[in-house]
């Protein structure tokens, strides 16, 4: 590979993974770029295209799994790209760089009584644009102080703005593309463009962007007073501590739930419970007991334990019920498509 100078961006050799990624298992890139904004996200992935190097795409690092060892080639980081902004009147592009990092919420939050509305009355443009490294987190806590619904559901939800939008994260109680107006990606010739809802035709865990990556979106949402927002997220984060190991180490759910017509309506967590896959472990990866349909790590387990117990989950639960699981994570190794270019 060439010399790091020669990247756009800052370039980190043999960087470290586990800690990129919500499960903490896995080992190193053999090249880390990490544009800090969308023309040097870019640039950087237009230096690998020049160099014949397909890279990977590494958001909020929720649901997937990394190989053990070095991982060969590029992964591009989104985690400096994590501003959120509200656009400028409507239809225009946002104003310059000064006076959208003023309008971040929060920036000014501070300062204001709480209740109250800004200056400028958010409620009469309730949109905001969101690059791809803004964490899921960050979104909501800047949705509900603006009075923004429409994402309370993915209260818990950990990764990244870009990795919600590819993989429509969501649940029970909400999608992330039910408030997606529009997104900016990045295609395989490098270029941008902007895509609306229905040229995607988002589905169950799937945000209809093939191989193509999120630089931001544009996300619209309803005005709704503060405190109802942050009602239903405290109510949705309690049913959730309750039933899912929201604090420990995971991928989240590690497989999709089958249609219902494949498995008598029973989700995938409720088919490892009855196929008796909830005991099962190898090293320090476990089944956990809240919920069958996630692996813990509970310190030191390394991918391959995380691999082997997938895979013997899977198993059980074909074996016992004859539903092959699909799954949701995303795993990263040597020998998966050269080209793959996959948004976690
Ligand atoms: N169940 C069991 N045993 C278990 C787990 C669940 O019997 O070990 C039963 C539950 O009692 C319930 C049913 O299975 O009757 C469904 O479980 P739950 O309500 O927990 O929802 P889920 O379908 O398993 C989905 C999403 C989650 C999301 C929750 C809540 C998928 C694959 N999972 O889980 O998303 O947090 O709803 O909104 O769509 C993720 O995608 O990573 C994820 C965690």
């Amino acid at each position: 590979m060439t010399s790091l100078a020669d990247w756009p961006c800052v370039a980190l050799p043999l960087a470290d993974l586990a800690q990129r990624t919500t499960m903490r298992v896995g080992g190193q890139a053999e090249l880390l770029l990490e544009p800090a904004d969308p023309t040097e996200l870019q640039d950087a992935f237009k230096a690998c295209s020049q160099r014949g190097i397909a890279p990977r795409i590494l958001g909020g690092g929720a649901n997937l799994l990394v190989q053990d060892g070095v991982l060969p080639g590029v992964v591009i980081a989104t985690e400096r790209l994590r501003r959120l902004f509200r656009p400028g009147a409507a239809g225009e592009e946002p104003r310059s760089e000064e006076q959208a990092a003023a309008e971040i919420p929060g920036a000014f939050e501070a300062s204001l009584p709480s209740g109250e509305m800004v200056q400028d009355d958010p409620a009469r443009d309730p949109r905001l644009v969101v690059w791809a490294g803004c964490t899921l987190p960050a979104l909501l806590r800047a949705a509900r102080d603006l009075g923004y619904s429409g994402l309370e559901g993915l209260v818990g939800v950990p990764g990244s703005l870009g990795g919600g939008v590819a993989m429509n994260a969501g649940g029970r109680w909400g999608d992330m593309w039910d408030v997606v107006e529009s997104v900016r990606v990045l295609g395989a010739s490098g270029e941008f463009r902007d895509l609306t809802r229905a040229e995607c035709q988002p589905s169950y865990r799937n945000g209809g962007l093939g191989n193509d990556w999120v630089v931001g979106a544009v996300l619209r949402f309803e005005p709704k007073p503060r405190p109802l927002i942050q009602e239903a997220m405290s109510d949705y984060l309690r049913t959730k501590n309750s039933v899912q190991p929201v604090t420990e180490w995971s991928a989240g759910c590690i497989f999709k739930n089958p249609p219902a017509e494949q498995a008598d309506g029973r989700s995938a967590g409720e088919l490892v419970e009855v196929s008796g896959a909830k005991e099962l472990k190898r090293g320090d990866a476990a089944v956990s007991d809240r919920h069958g349909n996630f692996i813990v790590n509970r310190g030191e387990a390394r991918a391959s334990d995380v691999f082997e117990l997938m895979q013997a989950v899977r198993q059980h639960v074909l074996d016992a019920t004859g539903v092959a699981l699909e799954y949701e994570v995303k795993h990263w190794t040597s020998d998966s498509q050269p080209d793959a270019r996959v948004q976690n």
